[in-house]
């Protein structure tokens, strides 16, 4: 079965398996290199990694609209259930949650989580299975050993991992990562969107490891 992944800019996705569509990390408005406004997107499923106003984005508008189940760690979810989201779906590192399309899990990252000055529980990565997909998103986060330990445990066939450095992972590190996690295809994410992140990725260059940099707004069907 072909799943259609489009790359929404920064750290954003649409994954769609035909029947069912999950985004992840929508940050449309305000993000000057997106194609996609919140009007754009029809899904039935929303995960966020963390917080952060860059993640979170248009998550509320999005799930309002499309009457969407959001997954998310524990405090994420309950800042969405204050802004009158009712489907919620709170995890948190460690844990697996079946979905319609599959199951989302939620791995450690090593950063920080808040919206607004409320705290928002630990950031994560999400390891996304769906059909016979596995995508594994590292969320924010800085390297860490246990990649090699996910890689092996959820055997992702693509990677999104961040290389902008500063608030995550450059490049350099990020190429260590890719090749911990070992998925045979990387997409570098969380890059070039505003000024503090750097622009020039050409350090990632994992080894074993093709390198797919997608434009926002564009889609790629995996099978
Ligand atoms: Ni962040
Ligand atoms: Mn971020």
């Amino acid at each position: 079965m072909a799943i259609t992944i489009t790359f929404l800019g920064h750290s954003g996705f649409m994954l769609s398996d035909g029947s069912h569509t999950l985004v992840i990390d929508p940050f449309l408005s305000g993000n000057t290199l997106a194609k996609h406004k919140p009007e754009d997107i029809t899904c039935d499923c929303i995960a966020l990694t963390h917080g952060h106003a860059d993640h979170v984005g248009d998550a509320v508008e999005i799930a309002k609209a499309n009457d969407a189940t959001c997954y998310g760690a524990f405090e994420v979810c309950n800042y969405l259930g204050d802004q009158g989201i009712t489907k919620l779906e709170p995890g948190n590192p460690g844990g697996k949650i079946n979905t319609p399309f599959g199951y989302i899990a939620f791995t450690q990252a090593f950063h920080s989580s808040s919206y607004d000055g409320q705290y928002t529980g630990q950031p994560t990565g999400l390891i996304i299975r769906m059909g016979e997909f596995t995508f594994y998103h590292c969320g924010d986060t800085g390297i860490f050993g246990d990649m090699k330990l996910l890689g092996e445990i959820y055997q992702p066939d693509v990677a999104a991992i961040p290389v902008g450095d500063r608030f995550t992972m450059g490049p350099e590190l990020g190429k260590r990562a890719a090749e911990l996690i070992g998925a045979p295809v990387a997409i570098p994410i969380h890059y070039a969107t505003f000024d503090l992140l750097t622009s020039d990725i050409s350090a990632f260059t994992p080894e074993g490891v093709q390198v797919k940099a997608l434009q926002p707004g564009v889609s790629w069907n995996w099978s």
